[in-house]
């Protein structure tokens, strides 16, 4: 026994630290999930490696602190939080879980409700879940697109209503064909929309954004200025994630620099848009439509302003919200935190 235990620590000692680790070390690391509809395939690969504490509430959406709190019993000794909700990320958060927290992995692609700067002055390794979700989320944004251009909220209110319009001139929508489309940041669910868009003989892709994207060449997508973009595209879809930079990017100012028969489309999030600028936009038909699948607050209450319009079409933040997407983005989630508690580099690093 007396043996066993010398040549462990002699091993222990000797090996480099990620071999040391992977001796079953990692199993004494508590890995805290914030909610309990994470996919059992991320637990799985948490649960060979670490012990997981899982919080036995559902916590989605944006409600705000009383949920939060909820979530600071759980969090206390923490090496790495899996952070399957959209609740800010806090200092006080932080401070609850204790300096032995290594790394937060947030199960979205967007990380605005991460505080960045607090992590990285603490030296906590940050990672999201990018590209996975790019295909189901463009697929929304075509969705949206359709919805909007062929007028689907008003047209099914008028069917519920037995209020059927068959005339040959009443109700007309808008063509996809030859129309411009502007994308707002070409990452990857833009480049992403752009390829399903393809098939639909789109007249023009125009796009935005800090530089030029190499591969914007090979989907024939045109670089251009914002304002350019603006007064351009029949579509524009804002697929940008949300900074200080780009908060309120769509106002009552750029909104008036859309064409009267543009559609707004939004799958990044709800703060890219003035909302009562756009609300004024769609009532005075200033422009023809908006598509959002992001909104502020969410959930919008259902006596919101917003929900009286006809030309809009909105839906609940379902971007990412099939079976094998969400099953893609908890096992990256899970083997970025593997990867940050053994000393491997994150596959998906906001902070590495
Ligand atoms: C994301 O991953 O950022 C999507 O909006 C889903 O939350």
């Amino acid at each position: 026994m007396l043996r066993s235990v010398i040549i462990a620590a002699v091993v222990n000692v000797f090996l480099p630290v990620n071999d040391a680790l992977s001796l079953n070390m990692t199993k004494n690391l508590k890995v805290v999930v914030s909610s309990n509809n994470y996919p059992e395939s991320g637990l799985q690969i948490l649960r060979e490696h670490f012990t997981v504490i899982k919080s036995p509430n559902t916590h989605f959406g944006e409600e705000g602190a009383v949920n939060n709190m909820e979530l600071l019993k759980y969090v206390p000794g923490a090496s790495a939080l899996v952070w399957i909700t959209h609740y800010p990320i806090t200092k006080e958060l932080l401070d609850a879980a204790g300096p032995q927290l290594k790394m937060v992995a947030t199960v979205s692609a967007g990380y605005n409700h991460c505080n960045v700067p607090e992590l990285k002055a603490r030296g906590i390794k940050l990672a999201n879940t990018p590209n996975v979700l790019s295909s189901a989320v463009a697929e929304i944004a075509v969705g949206l697109i359709i919805g909007t251009a062929r007028r689907f909220t008003e047209n099914l209110e008028n069917v519920r209503r037995g209020e059927w319009i068959l005339d040959f001139d009443k109700g007309l929508g808008q063509d996809i064909r030859g129309s411009t489309v502007g994308i707002i940041g070409l990452g990857g669910i833009g480049q992403a929309t752009v390829k399903r868009l393809s098939g639909f003989e789109v007249g023009k892709f125009l796009y935005t954004g800090h530089r030029e994207k190499p591969e914007a060449k090979a989907l024939n997508a045109e670089f251009t200025s914002l304002d350019n973009l603006l007064k351009q595209s029949d579509f524009v879809v804002l697929s940008v994630p949300l900074t200080d930079e780009t908060r309120h990017m769509i106002n009552s100012t750029t909104l008036g620099k859309m064409k009267k028969n543009a559609i707004l489309i939004n799958v990044g999030r709800g703060d890219l848009v003035d909302q009562d600028a756009l609300y004024e936009a769609l009532k005075n038909n200033d422009i023809y439509a908006a598509g959002l699948d992001v909104t502020t607050p969410e959930p919008l209450p259902k006596d919101h302003k917003l929900l009286s319009l006809p030309n809009l079409f909105v839906l609940p933040h379902i971007g990412s919200a099939t079976v094998r997407t969400r099953n893609d983005m908890a096992v990256l989630a899970a083997n970025n935190v593997v990867n940050g508690l053994t000393g491997k580099p994150l596959i998906t690093p906001v902070l590495p």
